[in-house]
């Protein structure tokens, strides 16, 4: 299925599960803040008020929050009953149970610049942090772009050994089927305190804690040390076999989660169809980097033909838990997007599908809250047609005629603005933005972009009419926001 594969896009690592600060975005996203971007999507002056989900907050020329946005945070999918985001939440807290794990399933989304990137130790020129790519309320305060944002103050309160945080995260990205700028995270951690530890030894009680866990016969491609002093090296506070202990102990509790999202997901399929055969399930551990683990991997589950990333995890960095009043703790923790592992639960093929109000889509699921073995796969109802059109343009020349060529040219420019203008107007109904041209003027240098938007309905037939309405207000939003020129 095409929506969930991994595709090579110029910002391949925006995938809605594509982790934040993973690997693949780094080379994407631009290295540094794109503080000149122009384009505030509400129109509000610089400084004025925006109330969200009940609050009112004081704007700045960092605000870029927009409308279809604002209106869509009080939705909460993860906790309403029967809805698929909150199905899959259940199924995946069932592998970590309470008093062990405490859930916190209420965290409110606005979060301080501080929460979200300093206690994590984002460094301040991190690409994450541009405007381009984060909805800011003002300089200080923006909408949270992952779960992570609540780590440190989680640790501070210390009142369980583990939890779990599942919330809703924004983030400005691409537009297709399996991007959407509002999706839905889990984050968890399991710590365990040297002061409790049998004589303080924190591998002897991790190892008797995973010898508890049950067995599966998966098959696991991890072919790396768990440790490596340049790619993936060992925090200086910790003992190698802790590191190795705490490791095996995550990626053994993860593993068992796909275990059991898939056997699931197997039992919806044969009950649709006895004569169902599945592929075997196979997963593997990459590493990776984040600024808040050491050593951090990426888990990829073989899903019908390609590597799919569903997670991001690793040993939690001394410093935050030190930071938070903590330092006698160590232990590990795990952040997943929890849109796809429902898209492959449930075999959803949209994403915008788990925003749609229409009673052909959550029927599908009712009562199944109360009754997770019952899981049924989702029947699409009629696919209607899509309807292509083109907007081609010269990006602004003014830069060029500076002097900076073409490079100067993109300075001011980023797609996720393109995506954002397109969002806005056309809300649900735009399936898809894609990028289907490009090129320099050979004497100018001046850039000539060309996109592809695919308007189509989930609910009904879209009219020729209608899809160029949407379009010819795309058109003219670029000009006017952007400053390009139509070619
Ligand atoms: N917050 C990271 C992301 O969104 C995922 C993560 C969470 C990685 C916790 C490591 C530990 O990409």
């Amino acid at each position: 299925m095409k929506h969930l594969t991994r595709r090579h896009r110029v910002s391949a690592g925006t995938e809605a599960l594509a982790l934040f600060v993973g690997l693949s975005n780094a080379a994407s996203r631009r290295l540094v803040a794109c503080t000149q971007c122009r384009y505030n999507s509400t129109g509000t002056s610089p400084s004025g008020n925006v109330t969200v989900d009940g609050k009112s907050y004081q704007t700045d020329e960092w605000h870029n929050l927009s409308s279809n946005i604002t209106a869509s945070i009080s939705r909460r999918l993860h906790v309403q009953k029967d809805h698929p985001i909150s199905i899959t939440r259940s199924i995946i807290e069932s592998r970590f149970p309470s008093p062990t794990f405490k859930y916190h399933n209420n965290f409110f989304p606005v979060v301080s610049t501080q929460q979200n990137f300093d206690s994590l130790g984002f460094p301040v020129d991190h690409p994450g942090r541009s405007k381009t790519d984060t909805y800011y309320i003002n300089q200080e305060t923006v909408l949270r772009t992952h779960t992570s944002a609540h780590q440190a103050d989680v640790f501070r309160a210390n009142e369980s050994e583990g939890w779990l945080i599942s919330a809703d995260v924004y983030r400005r990205d691409a537009i297709d089927r399996s991007h959407y700028p509002i999706f839905h995270q889990m984050e968890g951690a399991r710590m365990w305190d040297r002061t409790k530890a049998p004589n303080g030894d924190i591998a002897a009680a991790v190892l008797k804690d995973i010898e508890a866990l049950p067995k599966h016969s998966m098959k696991v491609e991890d072919p790396n040390p768990p440790t490596h002093p340049e790619r993936n090296p060992l925090q200086k506070e910790h003992s190698l076999t802790e590191a190795e202990a705490i490791a095996a102990h995550l990626k053994k509790s993860l593993e068992l989660v796909v275990v059991e999202i898939f056997s699931r997901a197997k039992a919806a399929a044969v009950s649709a169809n006895p004569d169902f055969v599945d592929e075997r399930l196979k997963v593997r551990w990459i590493e990776a980097y984040f600024p808040f683990t050491s050593p951090s991997w990426e888990l990829e589950i073989f899903w019908q033909g390609d590597w799919l990333e569903v997670l991001g995890c690793g040993v939690v960095k001394q410093d935050i838990m030190d930071k938070a009043g903590q330092p006698q703790q160590l232990g590990w923790a795990f952040g997943m997007g929890l849109e796809r592992i429902a898209m492959l639960l449930f075999e959803i093929p949209d994403i915008r599908l788990f925003w749609s109000k229409d009673e052909r889509f959550l029927g599908q699921f009712r009562g199944l809250s109360e009754n997770l073995d019952n899981l049924r796969r989702f029947v699409p109802f009629s696919k209607f047609p899509s309807c292509y059109k083109d907007v081609a343009f010269w990006l602004r020349s003014s830069s060029s005629s500076a002097g900076g060529g073409s490079r100067a040219n993109t300075q001011d420019f980023h797609e996720n603005d393109v995506m954002e203008i397109v969002r806005d107007i056309g809300g649900d109904v735009v399936e898809d933005v894609a990028k289907v041209d490009e090129f320099a003027h050979p004497k100018t240098g001046r850039r000539s972009l060309c996109y592809r938007i695919n308007y189509r309905s989930l609910e009904r037939t879209l009219t020729n009419e209608e899809a160029n309405g949407y379009h010819e207000q795309v058109r003219k939003a670029l000009v006017e926001k952007l400053g390009v020129e139509l070619r």
